[in-house]
């Protein structure tokens, strides 16, 4: 199978509620940030991504197959970058889940963003397909530094993307501390 798909137990594993959460790892980047060290890689020409949500299906039936009868509290699609996503792909995979699992009431569904316009215009969809709360990697509100970490948004992208996502979403801005090294030592690795 070519999707990276795991799916872990929450900290509520094991305390007998049946509640549990589900980490969806979709491992595409429009580019590969010098510093990252996450399964995240650019991939070139044709992208069959129905044929990925088909392959997340299967592994999520498995994992079904292992763990019956749990309630879904937290989902989180994280990356790479899930903001490149169809929507339709991001509800197929809910869909998934959703026919193999009770979804709780309160039930957190989070996608990671990246914050450039392109991935802004997609968070109607994403709520659409069910996505109450956005993470988006802002890194920093300087142009000087996001261009050093080799960041595609500006400041000025990030805010209207965090503003857009506010209104569809809990929106969570994670202004990391990522170091810029002096001399990074790889540039766009793809492992
Ligand atoms: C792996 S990215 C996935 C989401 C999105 N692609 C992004 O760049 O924000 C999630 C976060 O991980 C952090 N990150 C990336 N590389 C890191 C590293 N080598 N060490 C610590 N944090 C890192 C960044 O702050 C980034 O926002
Ligand atoms: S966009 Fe995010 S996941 Fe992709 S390479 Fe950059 S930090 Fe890593």
């Amino acid at each position: 199978m070519t999707a990276s798909t795991e799916l872990r137990g929450s900290s509520n594993e094991g305390r007998g509620n049946g509640l549990f959460g589900i980490y969806v790892h979709w491992p595409f980047c429009a580019a590969k940030c010098p510093y990252c060290d996450f399964n995240s890689h650019v991939h070139r020409g044709a992208f069959d991504e129905s044929g990925y949500v088909e392959s997340y299906a299967a592994e999520i039936a498995h994992y079904a197959r292992l763990v019956p009868g749990r309630k879904v509290n937290s989902i989180f699609f994280g990356g790479g970058t899930p903001s490149l996503m169809d929507p339709r792909s991001v509800g197929g995979i809910l869909d998934a889940i959703g026919a193999h699992w009770e979804i709780d009431k309160n039930v957190e569904i989070t996608l990671e963003a990246n914050p450039t316009s392109v991935e802004a215009d997609r968070f109607r969809g994403y709520r659409a397909a069910g996505v109450n709360r956005v993470s988006l990697g802002v890194q920093s509100l300087r142009d000087g530094p996001l261009a050093e970490l080799g960041r595609k948004h500006t400041v000025d992208e990030a805010i209207t993307a965090v503003r857009l996502a506010s209104r569809f979403s809990r929106a969570q801005a994670l202004i990391s501390s990522t170091r810029v090294p002096a001399k990074p030592s790889r540039i766009g690795r793809m492992s």
